[in-house]
């Protein structure tokens, strides 16, 4: 038995939830995931610079095949579970499943939310960018920023051995000093062998409750954060599209980590 073995075991006996051995990657998955991670990064940063005021979200799917097809990868939400695009756009009230359309413009002040995942050599990276159209209001400004922040305070309370609920109960709280609230129907994941893995990383809740996380596992931190109530509901017609029932703005940032004996690893740099 190796010391993590032992360790699991421990966590095991007193009732907590521990990651089986699929969830922890191999060093050569890691390799793959590494790999996926980079062109998925790639991929953000191309749309980065071609994103502007007045483009359909249709023409940022049209980017997204094209650029990560011409280097050699597939993209994951094409087709996922009948997705029938290669990116998700998600605009304002919008929360997340946005798909993108010839009738969307981005206009100037819209807050918006473009979300990739990248299969490369059969591995999965998965991240997300909000981008700012334009100018718009200091409120909406004050949203993106501080969703950032429950992500970036998210992966800095991410330790080896401790729970997704101490990471939940973190980003909650923070969203909840800023005023915001953070929706429940919809976490992160592990992710790199497929797109959705074990375990749910809910971006709320009790510390010590969720999985256990150990060195190797690779999952998402996705916190969606709402200016009004925390509640959702999924357009009715599309059955994707994921709005703030009170209409109320939303934001979200994505990043796919590798767990080390350290801490969190960003691998969609
Ligand atoms: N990329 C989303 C996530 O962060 C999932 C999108 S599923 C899709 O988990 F089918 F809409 F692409
Ligand atoms: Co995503
Ligand atoms: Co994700």
């Amino acid at each position: 038995m190796t010391e993590m073995d032992k360790r699991i075991l421990w966590f095991q006996n007193k009732g907590k939830l521990c990651p089986t051995r699929e969830l922890i990657k191999t060093p050569e998955q890691i390799e793959g995931i590494r790999c996926a991670g980079k062109l998925n990064t790639a991929l953000l940063d191309h749309v980065t610079e071609k994103i502007r005021e007045g483009m359909t979200t249709a023409e940022i799917d049209r980017i997204v095949y094209d650029f990560t097809t011409a280097h050699g990868g597939i993209p994951a939400p094409l087709n996922y579970e009948g997705f029938p695009k290669s990116v998700c756009v998600s605009k304002n009230d919008v929360v997340c499943h946005g798909i993108p359309s010839e009738e969307e413009v981005l206009e100037e002040g819209d807050i918006v939310n473009v979300d990739v995942t990248t299969i490369l050599n059969g591995y999965f990276a998965d991240a997300s960018r909000m981008f700012i159209i334009g100018k718009t209001s200091s409120e909406r400004e004050r949203l993106v920023r501080v969703a950032k922040e429950c992500l970036d305070i998210g992966a800095e309370v991410c330790k080896p051995y401790t729970f997704v609920g101490d990471m939940g109960n973190a980003i909650a709280k923070y969203a909840h000093k800023n005023g915001y609230t953070i929706v429940r129907d919809l976490c992160g994941h592990g992710v790199g062998n497929a797109f959705h893995e074990d375990p749910d990383i809910e971006h709320y809740g009790k510390k010590g409750s969720g999985m256990l996380l150990v060195p190797g596992m690779v999952f998402t931190i996705e916190p969606m954060v709402n200016a009004g109530d925390w509640e959702v509901v999924v357009d009715e017609e599309d059955g994707w599209t994921v709005y703030t029932e009170d209409y109320s703005d939303s934001a979200q940032w994505e990043h796919t980590f590798l767990m080390t004996d350290e801490g969190l690893e960003v691998i969609t740099y």
